[in-house]
């Protein structure tokens, strides 16, 4: 086994977009992928100083979504363009925006399945961001990408994972087993 020094190489990463409204109702949107689960109804994102802590100051609700193979190229932009000195970022991002139908923030069409967030708690807040906890408020996804029983069929959403090794974003594939079940075969 090689030995690498400590780097934040947890994997595989997702590649998250947030989306806000500033003071006006500007939509914005950053990636991020240092984010996860926290509870059953609540996520947890790394921030950093953006113009997305600026909207979520002001205004503590905000949409999180699933980057795809097909929005790689805006998603990524809108993690090396920041909306405090582009103001026609999202406008470059070329994506339809629509206000969330639960929480005030926007909606990016494009993608196949977003959740609704509120603001639950900032952990260890400086003027350099924070660790962020978010109730997750409602869970939106397009008809296109549901399976047949009704709920979203992640197979079908193309979505992209975030590889900090080499900075490359790689598709996800197939199910490839049963999660719960395929271990009782050893059980
Ligand atoms: C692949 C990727 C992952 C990123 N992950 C994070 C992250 O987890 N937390 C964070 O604060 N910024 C992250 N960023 C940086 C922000 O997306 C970036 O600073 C963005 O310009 C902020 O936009 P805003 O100022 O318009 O809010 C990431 C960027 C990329 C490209």
């Amino acid at each position: 086994m090689k030995s690498f020094k400590s780097t934040a190489w947890l994997l595989p990463q997702p590649v998250l977009i947030i989306g806000t409204y500033d003071k006006e109702g500007k939509p914005n949107a950053m990636n991020a992928a240092w984010g996860g689960q926290w509870d059953m109804h609540e996520i947890m994102i790394s921030l950093g100083s953006h113009q997305t802590t600026d909207n979520l100051a002001v205004n503590p609700e905000f949409t999180v979504t699933f980057a795809t193979a097909d929005t790689l190229v805006a998603s990524d932009y809108v993690g090396i363009a920041s909306g405090r000195n582009t103001p026609d970022k999202m406008q470059k991002a070329g994506w339809t925006i629509e206000k969330a139908p639960n929480v005030n923030a926007p909606v990016f069409k494009e993608f196949p399945m977003t959740l609704e967030c509120r603001v639950k708690q900032k952990i260890d807040e400086s003027e350099t961001g924070y660790y962020l906890v978010a109730e997750i408020v409602n869970i939106l996804c397009d008809e296109k990408y549901l399976a047949e029983d009704g709920k979203p069929d992640v197979e079908k959403m193309n979505l992209i994972t975030f590889d900090p090794v080499h900075h490359t974003y790689i598709q996800l594939g197939k199910s490839v087993g049963n999660a719960f079940a395929d271990g009782k075969q050893l059980k």
